[in-house]
């Protein structure tokens, strides 16, 4: 018998399908808190409203692998791409097949190995000056106790023969450092926790926190490991070169938002602790294979696509605003942006099943007072490239960031689009 769907997301009901919509609470979805998933229920919606049957489904924006894995249990074969090779790993600890006894067994290995930590910070060797304590300027993020027991958990882990365990155990770590941490991560950043420095913390908090995270997981595995569908397709790097070929019935996704939000400063701290990055140039150019969303580095953007009147208005605001903007290059940004996205419905258009469908999230954004319509500027685009579009569905208000003022004003929405046949 296989679990079902509704198994899984234990028939909750939910205010909303957008993101923040509390899909932490499900198992595997707390492997790593993702503010920014949707709701796995707009997979099953999306599924069971197509026209055409879904045998495959493509998910170029895989962030925590909410389409993927749903696609699991709907006995639909996922596609996903996702360019951060953390959170890329994270999908990839969710779609794997384990044993869940050998998975036991290797993590009391893992205790076992964790206990020697000798040399076990000289890895950490590399990393930016302000992650492990005495940190710059009496600043740290983590407690040399405590950057000490991470190092040695990943000392052990790496010792394990079998790399679907390493992957998993290493995922699971990364889920909990900004809990042992003296930081937070919100909006677009971090910042330190309040009275941090007199808050110690014991290094035996990473060994807690990290054996109830893989005891839950190895529990969640054992549990949902008979789904219907158990391949997957994962592809790592930038969704702007790597959908070039393929065939799907459906298109699922949500991209980063044009509000300059940069999913590699979001997840930074896994990035350079777990190993990811080793080196200014390569946290730059992950920053340059993202999505134009953001202007944490220079970079060559594209010029804006044609076709909507909408855009070209918001174009002409923005460089004359251009002097007001917290950010110089933030025109040239939303131009760029909205090349890419289109490059990338164009693509999908291309493998796309006659009658399949393409259905995205995205959420508005608004810079010196100038709405960004980004719903209502892809639809136009979309139709413009012979998409049919089958209707907007707005999903909730989100926070405008605090360099714009923190009112809740920016719509999130759906776009439906249908390959035409
Ligand atoms: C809004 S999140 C997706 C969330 C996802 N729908 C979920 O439920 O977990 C957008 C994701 O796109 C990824 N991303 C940004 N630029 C990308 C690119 N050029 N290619 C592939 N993925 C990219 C980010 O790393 C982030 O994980």
């Amino acid at each position: 018998m296989y679990v079902a769907f509704d198994e899984w997301t234990q028939g909750r009901s939910i205010a909303s399908l957008g993101t923040n919509a509390g899909a932490d609470e499900l198992p595997f979805q707390s492997w790593r808190s993702f503010k920014e998933a949707y709701a796995p229920e707009l997979v099953e919606r999306a599924v069971r409203e197509s026209a055409i049957p879904v045998r495959r489904a493509l998910d170029p924006f895989g962030g925590s692998g909410t389409t993927a894995f749903a696609c699991q249990f709907l006995g639909v074969l996922p596609t996903t791409v996702e360019v951060n090779p953390f959170l890329a790993d994270l999908i990839e600890a969710k779609l794997s097949q384990y044993d869940a006894d050998a998975l036991a067994r290797d993590l009391g290995l893992i205790a076992l190995r964790a206990a020697n930590e000798e040399g076990a910070l000289n890895r950490l060797a590399v990393l930016p000056p302000t992650f492990v304590e005495p940190g710059i300027k009496d600043r740290w993020i983590f407690d040399c106790g405590i950057a000490t027991r991470i190092a040695a958990f990943l000392e052990a882990i790496e010792s394990l023969p079998n790399d679907r365990h390493r992957r998993l155990f290493k995922v699971l770590l990364g889920g909990i450092l900004i809990d042992v941490s003296n930081v937070v991560v919100s909006g677009k950043g971090r910042r330190y926790r309040r009275g941090w420095q007199d808050r110690t913390r014991a290094p035996g908090s990473v060994d807690e926190a990290f054996f109830t995270s893989a005891r839950n997981a190895i529990g969640d595995i054992h549990r949902y490991a008979n789904r219907r569908e158990l391949g997957y397709e994962l592809i790592r790097g930038d969704a702007r070169c790597v959908i070039d070929k393929g065939r799907w019935d459906l298109a699922l996704f949500s991209p980063p938002y044009p509000n300059s939000f940069d999913y590699t400063d979001v997840y930074n701290v896994e990035l350079w602790m777990l190993g990811y990055l080793n080196s200014s140039t390569a946290n730059r150019l992950l920053r340059e294979a993202t999505l134009s969303s953001h202007v944490q580095i220079s970079r060559s953007f594209a010029p804006p696509p044609p076709g909507s009147d909408q855009l070209d208005e918001v174009m002409a605001n923005l460089i004359e605003a251009r002097s007001k903007l917290w950010d110089a290059r933030i025109p040239d940004m939303v131009g760029a942006y909205f090349a890419d996205l289109m490059a990338i419905i164009r693509q999908i258009g291309r493998g796309l099943t006659r009658g399949g469908s393409l259905w995205l999230v995205v959420g508005d954004s608004q810079y010196a007072g100038i709405p960004i319509a980004a719903a209502e500027i892809i639809g136009a685009l979309a139709e413009r490239d012979k998409w049919v579009l089958r209707g907007y569905e707005p999903f909730r208000s989100m926070r405008l960031s605090a360099q714009q003022g923190g009112r809740p004003e920016l719509a999130e929405t759906l776009i439906m689009l249908e390959r035409a046949v």
